[in-house]
């Protein structure tokens, strides 16, 4: 089996390292800047295109890992028959893919992906879908190659499962992001949070999250949420934003 990457972004550069290191080949990496696919495919070991013209049509598995508003505008540009076609995405549905191949599914890997942080695949739950019964075996046993934790998922599933994820990883992460600010105005290191942080991700790989909230909101301690809010009047937004979290943490 050999596979052709489309995208050198931070999925296709984890995926691709990934397949690369279980002995799988990559073919081509496809990117419309030549430099980023260059990058890449130097280390995976694959020839790097920046034309569609060029596209091998050799290649068993197609991997679509552009930015999702990319995905639909090179699916129409792709005539592949009945080669594999995959996307990454967590919220695009699989039936976008039907026009360039009769064969298609989805590999969603869900993790936070970065460049250079190399992530152990062997943790990472993947979201796979098949257009076939046929191609699901095909799917799965490529998925295996990258981790043991495949779940089959409809779009719509897999869909809320990016939402959840935007919640659990993407909002807290811009949290801290607030909470960095915050401190920053009085000179604090950001670095006092940082325990903070790792206990309350630790707690939660053995309990609900519904079920280890602390803070003022859940003691329904009236005077220090109004402390907290009355320090944030001069940020209207930070302070809607505390508002409305508090809120959603009394009433969940
Ligand atoms: N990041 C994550 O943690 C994560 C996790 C799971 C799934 N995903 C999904 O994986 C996919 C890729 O995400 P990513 O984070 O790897 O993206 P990324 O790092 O931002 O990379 C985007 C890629 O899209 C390419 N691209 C941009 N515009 C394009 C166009 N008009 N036509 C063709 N290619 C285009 C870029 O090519 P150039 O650099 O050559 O412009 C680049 O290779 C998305 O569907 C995303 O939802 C992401």
């Amino acid at each position: 089996m050999n596979i052709v990457l489309l995208g050198s972004g931070k999925v296709a550069t984890q995926i691709g390292k990934a397949l690369h290191n279980a002995g799988i080949p990559v073919a081509q990496v496809y990117s419309p800047t030549l430099e980023h696919a260059q990058t890449l495919a130097m280390q995976v070991h694959a020839k790097a295109i920046s034309e569609l013209a060029e596209l091998t049509k050799n290649a068993d598995v197609y991997i679509i890992s552009v930015k999702d508003d990319a995905i639909l505008g090179l699916v129409d540009q792709l005539d592949l028959g009945d080669k594999i076609v995959l996307h990454t995405s967590g919220s695009t549905a699989m039936d976008v893919l039907k026009s360039a191949s009769t064969n298609y599914g989805v590999l969603y890997p869900l993790q936070t992906f970065s460049f250079d942080k190399t992530v152990d695949f062997s943790q990472v739950p993947i979201a796979v879908e098949a257009s076939s019964p046929e191609i699901a075996k095909q799917l799965e046993a490529l998925a295996h190659k990258l981790s043991p934790k495949i779940i089959q998922m409809t779009s719509e599933q897999r869909l809320v499962l990016h939402i959840a994820a935007v919640f659990a990883c993407n909002f807290s992460n811009h949290l801290y992001a607030i909470a960095e600010q915050l401190l920053e105005s009085k000179g604090i290191s950001f670095d006092y949070l940082r325990p903070l942080i790792a206990e309350t991700a630790a707690k939660v790989q053995q309990a609900l999250p519904s079920e280890v909230q602390t803070g003022p909101a859940i003691r329904k301690d009236e005077k220090i949420l109004q402390k907290h809010l009355d320090f944030l009047k001069e940020q209207p937004q930070l302070q809607e934003i505390y508002r409305l979290l508090s809120q959603s943490i009394v009433n969940l």
